[in-house]
Parts: structure tokens; sequence; C-alpha cells
């Protein structure tokens, strides 16, 4: 067989080969046969030498011709299985947009807790500053140097929590008025957020719950303080709009007291179950600072007056948010607690 003929038929043999390769490991195997050191065509390239110079020349063009179009041809079939196996990656890996994904679920703000927060920033703005104190509390602090007497009905044993070591469980924030007054003296502006506890328990009373105190001490302090004080923090829960009255009221701490009311937020004040028909809500209980109560922590009440004022996180978080019973704030049913997501 010429030389010529053999370059063809080799040219037709790889050709084929190429053509049916199923994969790059069988691209390479085919390049080593036709082009490598001992393949195919390097045989024949060998075999020049014996050829008279005009067919070396042709011959030679031919061989290197078909070198090329081998490598060529090699070449585009690799990158064809480059291609095909990119595109079964991305298949592979593909997302797919439509389906639901995994929710991770979102918590939100109890609404007792946005509530608190709430109130607290109203006075914080006002500059009074945050002060805590412990639910187990003394005795002492909860009644007794808040002018509580021995034989005051809120000592019953019905409403308090009395422990086996003398302490109580608060039944109000007001100690901490105490707390804060022994130590820190005059000029007091502070509030004190906290959970109470006593032996309450319907649909309008949870044996525990929170509430917010405020005392102010300082000079001058009168009772136009309170109101404007008050009113500021009403109206900022409430809105501009709502009715706001001081009823006189009594409490051990505070000389005078008062109790403070609200335009009913359900009925706007007509008249209604929920304001069991009066157009006013209770909501906080206030007053001066009893010069007693100054007189148990050691602060002069011919120098100082004070204002304090106290309320339950809880009935103003119903207000707000329109709840009719109290417990539904404390049984963690996950249909009650959803409603208040995205609510701060
Ligand atoms: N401690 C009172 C209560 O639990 C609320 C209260 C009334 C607090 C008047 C005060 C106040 O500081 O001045 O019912």
């Amino acid at each position: 067989m010429s030389l010529r003929r053999e370059i063809e038929s080799l040219e037709k043999e790889a050709n084929e080969l190429i053509k049916n390769a199923d994969s790059i490991e069988s691209l390479s195997s085919i390049k080593v046969k036709f082009l490598g050191k001992k393949g195919k065509l390097k045989s024949i390239l060998k075999s020049l030498g014996k050829l008279s110079p005009e067919e070396r020349k042709e011959i030679g063009q031919l061989a290197n011709k078909v070198k090329e179009e081998i490598e060529n041809l090699l070449r585009k079939k690799e990158q064809f299985f480059r291609e095909k196996a990119i595109q079964e990656e991305l298949k592979k890996d593909r997302v797919d947009i439509t389906l639901p994904p995994s929710w991770i679920e979102v918590g939100s703000a109890h609404p007792v807790v946005s509530t608190l927060v709430e109130i607290s920033q109203l006075f914080i703005s006002m500059g009074f500053s945050v002060a805590e104190g412990p639910e187990v509390e003394k005795e002492e602090y909860n009644f007794d140097m808040l002018n509580i007497p021995k034989d005051h009905p809120a000592r019953d044993m019905q409403d308090t929590f009395f422990l086996n070591n003398g302490m109580v469980l608060r039944t109000h924030t007001s100690p901490v008025q105490i707390r804060t007054m022994l130590k820190q003296k005059p000029p007091i502006a502070v509030i004190a957020p906290g959970r109470v506890y006593r032996k309450d328990a319907d649909p309008t009373h949870s044996p525990m719950f929170h509430q917010i105190e405020g005392l102010l001490v300082d000079e001058n302090i009168t009772f136009r303080d309170l109101k404007g004080t008050l009113k500021i923090f009403l109206e900022g829960i409430f809105g501009k709009d709502i009715g706001i009255r001081f009823r006189p009221s009594y409490f051990p701490f505070t000389e005078p007291s008062a109790e403070v009311d609200i335009s009913c937020t359900v009925c706007g004040g007509t008249g209604c179950r929920v304001c069991k028909d009066t157009g006013w809500l209770e909501i906080l209980g206030c007053g001066m600072v009893d010069p007693n109560v100054f007189e148990a922590v050691g602060i002069d009440p011919e120098k100082y007056t004070g204002f304090a004022f106290g309320l339950g996180i809880e009935r103003i978080a119903m207000l707000k948010y329109k709840i009719n019973d109290i417990r539904l704030l404390f049984e963690n049913d996950m249909r009650f607690n959803h409603q208040f997501k995205g609510i701060r």
C-alpha cells in the first residue's frame, strides 16, 4: 500500500474513532495511538527518508495536514465532552425556585413585653432611668416603709404570697421606690418595671402580672408636674384624643392620692360592656409621696417633694390590643401568640 493510501486510511480510521469516542479518556488513547511518539503517523514520517525529494515533500505535507486535522478533531471533541459535563453538573445542582422554602419560624415580642418596652421608652425620653428590685422582697420594703400599717387589708393572707423565710413575693413594684431612695439622694427620676404577685385569678386578674412604678423626687415638685408627666405618657400610648381624668383616691404611700381614668378605648366614652357603661377606664394610681415614706428612707420632707405612680402593664396591653381575658397572655397558645407577629 502506498504511503499516501496508508495516510488516507489512517485519517479515516482516526475520524471514525474520534466520532465514536464516548469519553475524554478514550480521546487521550486515540491521541497516543495516532500522534504519540510511537504512534502511527510518527512511523510513517520516519520512513519519509526513503522517498524521492518530490514525494517526500508531497507526503510530508499530507501527513502534516492529517496530523493537524486529527489534533483539531480531538480538541473539538474534548471541548464537547467538557461542555456536556458542565451542563450535567448544572442540571444536577439546579435550584427549583418554585418549590416552597423550609420556613424558619421567626419569633416576636410578647404583647406584655412590647407594651412594657413602649411605656419604658416614653419615660426614658422624658429623662427617667430604669431601676430594678427583687421579686422576693422584704415585708418591710413591700409594706412597712411604704406606710402600709400592720393591720392594712393589703397584708391579708388573701392577697399576699408569704414565704417560709419571712419574705414575700412583692405585691407591687412600689418597694423599688424604697430601694431607690435608700441608695440615691434627690433629684430622683426612675421607673421600675417588673413582675408582681397576688393571690388572685379570674378573667381580669392573674397571680403573676407586671407593673411599672414611677418615682420623681426633687425640690418644688408639685401635683402639676405629676399631671403633666402622666398626660404626656397617656397621650403617647393611646393618642392625643384620649380623655384623661384624675379622681381622688387613697394609697397609704401617697398624699394626696388619685386614680387616673382614660376615656374608654372601646366605645370612645359613650358607654359599653368594657367600661361598664361609665365611658371611663381606670388605668393607674398615683399621688404625691407621703412624708412618712420620705422619713422612712431618710429624705427630708421639708426640703423635698415628689410624685409616684403605678400601673399594670397587662391592663394597658389588653386595652391596646383588645384582649378580653388576661389568662390568654400567659397560656402560650401559639394561635394567640402568632397574632402579634410584626408588632414591634
Ligand atoms: N402600688 C399600687 C398598686 O399596686 C399602685 C400605685 C398607686 C403605685 C399609687 C404608686 C402610687 O406609686 O403612687 O395598686
